[in-house]
């Protein structure tokens, strides 16, 4: 693989500003209602616990964590929001291809990496790091957008005899998917790139690196429809989770 290919991944130009914008020092709609409370009560940080944090992107989780934190990134522009935005002490924020061995001394009690591993080009690197950096016991957590229901233009929604369905195109097969942020203003449009793989290459990737799944939960989106269709569009994302959470532990 190229440096241009690893280095392409890599939140930069106007998608890091665009999303230095929506997330901002709060979060997201999706980090605020969904991702940032389960994440955190399923990673139970405890006191003293050391804790590494890849695609890390402009530090929102690092900013609700006190404990000794790493976080660690691709895009130098988020790097430095997330430095920029987070005043404590004991974190700190890199610039480094996290599907690379990381070259990093120290080792870690719980591992995350929050809606980027869907963002890597070679998700099979990021949890070897993962295995090579947590303890023996230490646990890692992983949100995905759902990868059975939440396909970048490969998934979508279809109403028939009054009901709403979700379709999906393909499912097995791994996907590129590139992503233009601007698709109708060529001069300023930038692509990023979201990647798929089913489910069964995320058990395998983990076990292969030494992790036991622990537990997995899906959560929903908590918007609410107006209108006429409210009633089938609000039972069909009662349905249909959005993300997926892995809760994996370090075996061997
Ligand atoms: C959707 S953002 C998520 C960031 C953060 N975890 C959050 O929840 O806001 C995906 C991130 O993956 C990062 N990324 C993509 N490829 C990477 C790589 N090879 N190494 C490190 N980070 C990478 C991007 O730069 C981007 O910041």
């Amino acid at each position: 693989m190229s440096k241009k290919d690893t280095n392409k991944t890599a939140w930069k130009g106007g998608v890091a500003q665009w999303y230095k914008k929506s997330v901002g020092v709060e979060g997201s709609y999706y980090h605020k209602e969904v991702v940032i409370p389960n994440s955190l009560r399923l990673l139970d940080i405890k006191n003293g616990e050391k804790i590494l944090d890849l695609g890390c992107g402009q530090g929102i989780m690092g900013r609700h964590i006190k404990n000794k934190y790493l976080g660690i990134d691709l895009s130098t522009e988020l790097i430095e929001e997330a430095k920029k935005l987070d005043k404590n002490i004991n974190h700190t924020y890199l610039v480094g291809d996290i599907t690379k061995d990381l070259k990093i001394y120290g080792i870690f009690d719980k591992g995350m990496i929050i809606l980027a591993l869907q963002n890597v080009k070679k998700s099979f690197g990021v949890i070897r790091n993962f295995s090579k950096l947590l303890n023996k016991g230490g646990e890692l957590l992983i949100v995905i957008n759902h990868p059975a229901f939440r396909i970048p233009k490969h998934s979508d929604w279809v109403v028939k005899d009054g009901k709403q369905f979700r379709i999906m195109e393909s499912y097995l097969s791994p996907l590129e998917i590139p992503i233009e942020s601007s698709p109708f203003d060529k001069k300023n449009n930038q692509i990023s790139y979201s990647y798929h793989y089913p489910l069964s290459a995320y058990t395998e990737m983990l076990s292969d690196n030494g992790f036991l799944i622990k537990n997995m939960e899906e959560w929903i989106s908590p918007k609410k429809s107006e209108g006429p269709m409210a009633i089938i569009e609000d039972r069909a994302r009662g349905e249909f989770p959005l993300f997926l959470a892995i809760k994996a532990v370090k075996n061997g």
